[in-house]
């Protein structure tokens, strides 16, 4: 589970993961996204950088976050008839980068609500130990695109939530904003949480004065590993652009930032040179900004992870199962955004005594999607397996 900075819903998915000789393999079971209950939610966007925020603040937060985590996975989890082992992204208040280094990271969502909701152990903050172990906590899906692109090194992934992250030969970063700003404008502006359809982008026209402005931004020519988050691109940052600008209409606004995300990703991917990007995440839903990026990105071919069997609305989702599943393992990945190499996260107990697996032997060193529904007996189309269970088959109970 994940709900993204773009504070838009929480992110389920069930995945059935299994281990064999170095290959993942992940078969998406069933996802969701499951709305936040709408005063948190409002809560949560006063709360994200610039807003205030105290301790009595922060702790109503991760209460009401780990609450609605857990019923959210309470109810997943019962309508594929049980799960394993939950893991959790939560949901990120705070980002903490310096310069070019990550210093902290605070994601809330108490995972103590999650196990008393599920009964089940949970994985969670499992970003800050990247962080204490020299990387930047974010993004984290290069662990999967790394995995999931190793046979195919011309390929980059891409995810447009709030912000955009990418990975490419190895490494994994943000490469600044995708909805963030799109999204501030759509409220301000028009009212919506979001531009649906990319319908206003459309009927603009892109500023170039503006993007100009916008494009000044240093984060943009920063080497990667680098991350970011609505700390650095959000209200504060789109107000001064245009208060250095004359005045710029609500259509023209969201043509110029839908052409801001696809200008910064091709910039920031053009010197790998990939042939072919596959792109996830909300922004997928917007026509505009995936128009605006195959323009930008070719000759390169534009497509999403659905073409590898992996739902793009739902693949931070499907990331964080699978981050849970290495951490259960005690497999150490090295996420790609300069750190070493770690058994991520913290695990907390379920309604048994935690009976930790023995850790797997070796690493992880590929990623194979199986078709959706293996190994869930309500969406299992295909005759069972005759092949011996392989190791570590079926979850937390797996013994390598
Ligand atoms: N139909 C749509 N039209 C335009 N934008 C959309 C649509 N659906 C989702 N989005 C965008 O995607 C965002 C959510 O994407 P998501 O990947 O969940 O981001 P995050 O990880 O930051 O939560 C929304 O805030 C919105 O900007
Ligand atoms: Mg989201």
């Amino acid at each position: 589970m994940i709900s993204g900075t773009s504070v838009d819903g929480i992110d389920v998915a069930v995945a059935d993961l299994r281990l064999e000789s170095g290959v993942v393999e992940l078969a998406p079971v069933r996802h969701a996204e499951v709305d936040l209950p709408a005063d948190l939610r409002a809560r949560l966007l006063a709360a994200l950088p610039p807003g205030p925020c105290d301790a009595a603040g922060v702790c109503a937060l991760d209460t009401g976050v780990g609450q609605a985590f857990g019923a959210a996975a309470a109810a997943l989890a019962g309508a594929v008839g049980g799960v394993d082992l939950v893991a959790s992204l939560g949901q990120t208040l705070y980002h903490w980068v310096d310069g070019d280094r990550c210093l902290g990271t605070l994601q809330l969502g108490q995972p103590a609500w999650i196990a008393e909701a599920t009964g089940l152990p949970v994985v969670s903050d499992l970003r800050a130990r990247d962080v204490a172990a020299g990387g930047h906590g974010a993004p984290l899906a290069g662990v999967l695109d790394r995995l999931l692109l190793a046979g195919d090194p011309s390929a980059a992934a891409l995810n447009l939530g709030g912000i955009a992250n990418a990975t490419v030969a190895g490494t994994a970063f943000d490469t600044g904003p995708a909805n963030a700003l799109l999204d501030h404008a759509a409220r301000t502006r028009l009212g919506l949480p979001c531009d649906t359809g990319g319908a206003v982008a459309r009927r603009g026209r892109v500023r170039a004065d503006l993007l100009d402005v916008l494009l000044t931004d240093p984060y943009y020519a920063a080497p990667p590993p680098k991350s970011t988050g609505k700390e650095h691109f959000g209200a504060e940052h789109l107000d001064a652009a245009l208060a250095r600008v004359p005045a710029v209409d609500d259509a023209d606004l969201l043509a110029t930032l839908v052409q801001l995300t696809a200008t910064t990703v091709a910039r920031a991917l053009a010197p790998y040179r990939p042939t072919r990007v596959l792109a996830s995440g909300g922004g997928v839903r917007n026509p505009a900004l995936m128009d605006a990026l195959a323009v930008a990105l070719g000759p390169a071919e534009l497509t999403t992870t659905d073409a590898l069997g992996l739902p793009a609305e739902a693949k931070e989702a499907y990331l964080t199962a699978l981050l849970g599943f290495l951490t259960w393992c005690g497999i150490p990945v090295d996420t790609g955004t300069g750190g070493g190499a770690r058994v991520l996260g913290s695990v907390t107990p379920g309604r048994d005594p935690a009976r930790w697996p023995e850790p797997v032997a070796g690493t992880a060193n590929a990623l194979r999607i199986a078709p959706a529904g293996r190994g869930s007996p309500q969406q299992d189309s295909s005759p069972p397996s005759t092949t011996p269970d392989p190791v570590p088959a079926g979850g937390p109970h797996a013994r390598p």
